[in-house]
């Protein structure tokens, strides 16, 4: 449980809500997640399934009768029965084992499905209504898809016939969740692993983990940080891991673990971890055998090396395909993948954001073919908004998987409603150009424009022991939303947001169109109040959480500092990457290249991402940019204080104890979406000399008070 969202402030007034401590009803925490509601979206129609027939025997199919029979009694608001025989108006669930299904469905639709596909198709001949799929994991997702259809599509389903099949092979998430039950930037309470407890004790939490996940078409699961810390290969963690492995395995859920690249030194004792080194090599590999033997699908490993301080293959002159291909080849054997970190900068090199791209393209085909790069969706740090990273596209001969954040590390936290689906799907839709129009960030990591024998995508998740799982109810979203878009990416995250408030809150319209809205203007609200325009990591030293343009630490290196970054000054203000300044747009390839290189066509909310521009710059519409940065920031706070007014307007349409943990959640984003603004644009205005635009709300701050803010991080976690 969070404990609380104290700051310790110096002079002003930010006082924290405590939701903690409002007494609640039972069942209305958001435990429940996307299960809350479980509602038909229409009137269950008189011809609705009468009974339920599944006949394969696994651990997976006894999941999948008894959500069947759970989910559809409550939807059709009857009691269906489980048949031993097919009749009309049967659900027939299963795989080509059966024979009703070779029958009904041809075997090359079927074996086109892969193993995670799905056919949900009303047979009209018959009137029984098939789910179908090569494995007991497709038939679980099919299951889920169409009580996800029940609860959200307004068609009856009476002729339902619709084939699924996921846009990445792997769709996982990745925790940053510490031995000792800490989570690095998570917001949600500790960790949910409870390691000091396993194997022994096991947690309820663990299965329902697996079960929500499973429902959205996750199957993979990174359990711990990627500032990985080596006991995780120790005998002692790999039996806890397995116990977690036995328990997700059923869901369709892999286990993977991040692994330090020092480990045969830390844990072996050997000289070094060379990888080079035959007895290194032979460590990893017994390492591999002595996994695989507790955990026969084991996922494999995610490495983070020679980055922020972590060893890795460059301590010995090594490069990082040598790093990784050492650790594939101890993997293969076994089918296992690792998934190598592009996200590596160093405070001596060039522009930071030129410099993963700079490191991995000279190594381009080199990795062995069960490594997968994982990449940003922006070449810098999860910022509210980047363009995409120019990785993506220009290594054409190794496979390269996007990672995104669920985690709201640079959004607020857990405190500010933003919901992620929009950032998803814009960075999964930029097109990179590299092989003309549509050569989309999604299809260059999926399959489609390479051919890739592995697919992946990651998301680093926001989940803790919180009740609410995410510590704010609307953070759930992001966690769904990623699942929905790893399974497939075509889809809106509109139509996702719709979605996931049905089955979360509540199917009342009105209750609906205003937060579907809310929710689809809230990235960009906080993009407007915490960095406008292209700018960017303006955030606190640290914590990462409020506003500092102006910090400075004693000797702490300068890419770490939001000066870096913004580079105000008398002149003007943001970072030149432009072709005679650091040069990072030539990494793009044309026509983006000269579309970002001159301010005059680069799309303004990358602007200053690119460019460092007067402060009386036109824009094109009119304002000058000191201007437009005013506007921008003051419009973020008054969207975010709309959604505060939208939401006071749905008491009633949602179950009390949600109502005002939202409500509190909203009212210090409020405060603080105005700290932001004032903060942002005090400090700038010392540069710019210029004066706000008179009719914007003056400042509700002195620059000297804000300055003098401190943030306690221990309270967030
Ligand atoms: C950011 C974040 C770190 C994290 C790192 C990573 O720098 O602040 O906490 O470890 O990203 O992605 O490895």
């Amino acid at each position: 449980m969070k404990i609380s969202n104290l700051f310790v402030l110096i002079g002003i007034l930010f006082i924290s809500l405590q939701p903690g401590c409002i007494q609640r009803e039972a069942g209305q925490n958001g435990a429940e997640l996307w299960f809350s509601q479980m509602k038909a979206a229409g009137e269950v129609p008189v011809n609705h399934p009468k009974s339920i027939y599944v006949p394969e025997q696994s651990v997976t199919f006894d999941i999948i009768r008894k959500e069947l029979e759970n989910g559809l009694n409550t939807l059709f608001n009857t009691t269906i029965l489980f048949s031993s025989e097919v009749e009309e108006r049967t659900v027939v669930v299963g795989t080509a084992d059966q024979e009703i299904i070779r029958e009904k469905i041809d075997s090359t639709e079927l074996q086109a499905l892969g193993d995670d596909g799905f056919i949900i198709r009303a047979d009209s001949t018959s009137g029984i209504l098939l789910i179908a799929g090569n494995t007991d994991k497709a038939v679980l997702y099919g299951c889920w898809h169409y009580m996800r259809l029940l609860q959200t599509s307004d068609s009856s389903l009476q002729s339902i016939n619709i084939t699924e099949k996921p846009s990445y092979q792997r769709r996982i998430l990745n925790h940053w969740d510490n031995l000792d039950r800490t989570v690095e930037r998570g917001y949600a309470g500790y960790s949910i692993w409870k390691w000091d407890e396993l194997p022994s004790v096991i947690s309820p939490r663990y299965e329902q983990y697996a079960r929500a996940n499973a429902s959205i078409g996750i199957n993979g699961t990174v359990l711990n940080n990627v500032n990985a810390n080596p006991d995780i290969l120790t005998k002692e963690y790999l039996e806890k891991v397995k116990v977690l492995a036995d328990i997700f395995r059923p869901y369709g859920i892999k286990v993977y673990l991040s692994v330090n690249f020092s480990s045969p030194k830390e844990l072996g004792g050997l000289e070094n971890s060379d990888p080079l080194n035959d007895q290194v090599k032979v460590w990893w590999n017994d390492k591999a055998d002595e996994i695989y033997a507790l955990i026969p699908d084991f996922g494999g490993f995610l490495v983070k090396a020679n980055s922020e301080g972590l060893p890795g293959p460059q301590d010995y002159g090594r490069t990082h395909a040598d790093g990784a291909n050492m650790l594939a080849d101890a993997l293969a054997p076994h089918n296992g993948i690792v998934m190598w970190r592009a996200f590596v900068y160093n405070p001596d090199g060039d522009d930071r954001a030129k410099q993963a791209y700079k490191e991995f393209v000279p190594l381009d085909g080199q990795f062995h073919k069960n490594v997968i790069i994982q990449v940003k969706n922006g070449p810098i740090d999860f910022q509210p908004r980047e363009p995409f990273s120019p990785l993506f596209g220009a290594m054409k001969h190794t496979t390269l998987m996007p990672e995104l954040q669920i985690t709201q590390e640079y959004l607020g936290f857990s405190d500010h409603l933003v919901y992620l689906g929009t950032l998803f799907e814009e960075s999964l839709d930029a097109d990179t150009y590299v092989d003309g129009r549509n050569s989309t960030v999604a299809s260059i990591t999926n399959g489609e424009m390479f051919n890739d024998s592995i697919t992946a995508i990651a998301g680093v998740a926001n989940i803790g022991d919180d009740a609410n799982w995410c510590g704010h109810h609307f953070a759930q979203s992001s966690w769904y939303a990623f699942g929905r878009l790893a399974w497939n990416c075509d889809l809106s995250a509109k139509t996702i947001a719709n979605e996931w408030l049905k089955q979360t809150f509540s199917h009342d319209e009105d209750f609906l169109a205003s937060m579907t809205t809310t929710m689809m203007q809230s990235r960009e609200a906080v993009v407007n109040y915490m960095t406008p325009i292209g700018l960017h990591h303006l955030m606190g030293w640290g914590h990462h959480y409020g506003p500092e343009p102006w910090c400075e630490v004693p000797g702490a290196r300068p890419d770490w500092l939001p000066t870096y970054y913004h580079k105000a000054d008398t002149f003007g203000i943001g970072f030149d990457r432009s072709s005679t300044g650091s040069q990072a747009v030539l990494q793009y390839a044309e026509p983006l290249r000269s579309i970002y290189d001159n301010p005059a066509t680069c799309p303004e909310m990358y602007l200053l991402w690119f460019h460092h521009l007067p402060w009386d710059y036109v824009l094109h519409n009119g304002n000058t940019l000191w201007q437009e940065l005013c506007y921008r920031y003051s419009n973020g706070v008054d969207r975010v204080k709309v959604f505060q007014n939208n939401w006071d307007s749905m008491k009633g349409k949602v179950d009390a104890q949600r109502f005002e943990e939202v409500q509190a959640k909203l009212a210090i984003q409020v405060k603080e979406a105005i700290w932001w603004r004032d903060a942002c644009l005090l400090y700038f205005q010392t540069f710019s000399g210029m004066e706000i635009p008179h009719e914007l709300d003056r400042p509700a701050h002195e620059l000297d008070e804000l300055k003098k803010l401190k943030f306690d991080m221990t309270h967030h976690n």
